[in-house]
């Protein structure tokens, strides 16, 4: 498919020293870049009027359908700056598939994974003194995603439709660093059920794990991590991120997709990159019980959470309203070989054998 972009660039743009200094201490998700793309759909029409124009406020309908019925979904994604300057994506093509897949459970248009690439390469082309240099975990967080923009109030699919990326600089998504989260396990909220939307991309997710995210805050602790709604006691994933343990026999265990849980990138790339290190990947079933218990008893020496946003974080511990675990590996050695093996890659530290990089 090939779409022409409009390039409008930003005559009010930041001096390279205003760059400077927020790519001094970008904190995470405060400051957006000088532009943004946006892309139309509208029934029988497609796709149009791609733009690369300032970025700023939308006008929007106070109608429109995504202000009143949540018909929206996200993706969230990295540009790494390697050592020699040049700029890298990774696993694009993994953001645009899953878009398509959460713009169908939405039913919102499905845009090709091409224009998807293609519009996030134009905004990182445009905005490339954005990408941080390669330290710590700096990064140009993007943002691809898309709204139901017609003004009508009826519930059905929109009819006109709006897709945006927009980027951040960002460094570290905790302030706890590599010393480890502590995780609140809520056994009052769910964040989705079978058939819902937990493996959709969309805000209502987000929004509806708010409320036990705060009781995590309230109990000291960082994230939440959700049990399946209907008392199956499976544990799912954490309020923005999955959740791994390694154990004592060298497994690298994550909940299997269930279909209520989220397929991140990160995930599947470290169950690659654990398989490289000599760790057994499983996706399978796990009860909150037995996390505890192998936590108690050292089948389950490490834990971690991994997204794009919070790369790879140690998980100190686990606290319920019955008590708190402390796996025994407070050192988080696996971890932490896990976490270089992926980031080695994103900022070419290492080669790139899977070809993850665009
Ligand atoms: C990401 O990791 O990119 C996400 O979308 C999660 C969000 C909580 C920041």
């Amino acid at each position: 498919m090939s779409v022409s972009f409009d390039i409008q660039p930003n005559p009010g743009a930041r001096s390279d020293a205003e760059v400077a200094e927020i790519l001094a201490s970008p904190g995470f998700g405060v400051y957006f870049t000088d532009h943004m793309v946006s892309i139309t759909w509208t029934k029988g029409q497609g796709w149009h009027s791609a733009t690369v124009k300032p970025y700023g406020p939308l006008t929007l309908d106070p109608s429109a359908a995504v202000l009143h019925y949540g018909q929206e979904i996200f993706e969230g994604m990295k540009a790494y700056r390697h050592a020699d300057g040049s700029v890298h994506l990774f696993r694009p093509n993994m953001n645009a598939a899953r878009f398509n897949r959460s713009a169908a459970r939405m039913m919102l248009p499905n845009l090709p994974e091409e224009l998807f690439v293609e519009a996030v390469r134009q905004l990182v082309q445009i905005d490339a003194r954005y990408v941080p240099e390669a330290a710590g975990e700096h990064s140009l967080y993007i943002r691809p995603f898309m709204i139901a923009s017609e003004a009508f109030l009826g519930v059905r699919a929109a009819e006109e439709v709006t897709f945006l990326v927009i980027a951040s600089p960002v460094g570290p998504y905790f302030t706890e660093g590599v010393k480890g989260v502590d995780i609140w396990i809520t056994d009052e909220w769910a964040r989705a059920g079978e058939g819902g939307t937990g493996n959709a991309k969309c805000g209502g997710n987000y929004a509806a794990s708010l409320i036990a995210q705060y009781e995590g805050y309230e109990h000291g602790c960082t994230q939440v991590m959700f049990i399946e709604a209907t008392g199956k006691d499976r544990v799912e994933e954490l309020g923005g991120m999955n959740v791994f343990l390694v154990s004592a026999d060298n497994e690298l265990v994550t909940p299997a997709l269930s279909g209520t849980i989220l397929d991140g990138i990160t995930r599947d790339s470290i169950l690659k990159v654990g398989e490289q290190q000599g760790l057994t990947p499983v996706e399978r079933r796990l009860s909150a019980q037995e996390v505890l218990d192998g936590i108690a008893d050292g089948t389950f020496t490490e834990a971690f959470c991994c997204g794009t946003a919070a790369v790879i974080s140690p998980i100190a511990g686990f606290k319920s309203k019955k008590g708190e675990w402390r796996p025994q590996g407070q050192a988080f050695e696996r971890t932490i070989q896990i976490r270089d093996g992926v980031l080695d890659i994103q900022y070419g530290r290492a080669e790139d054998s899977f070809g993850w990089l665009d």
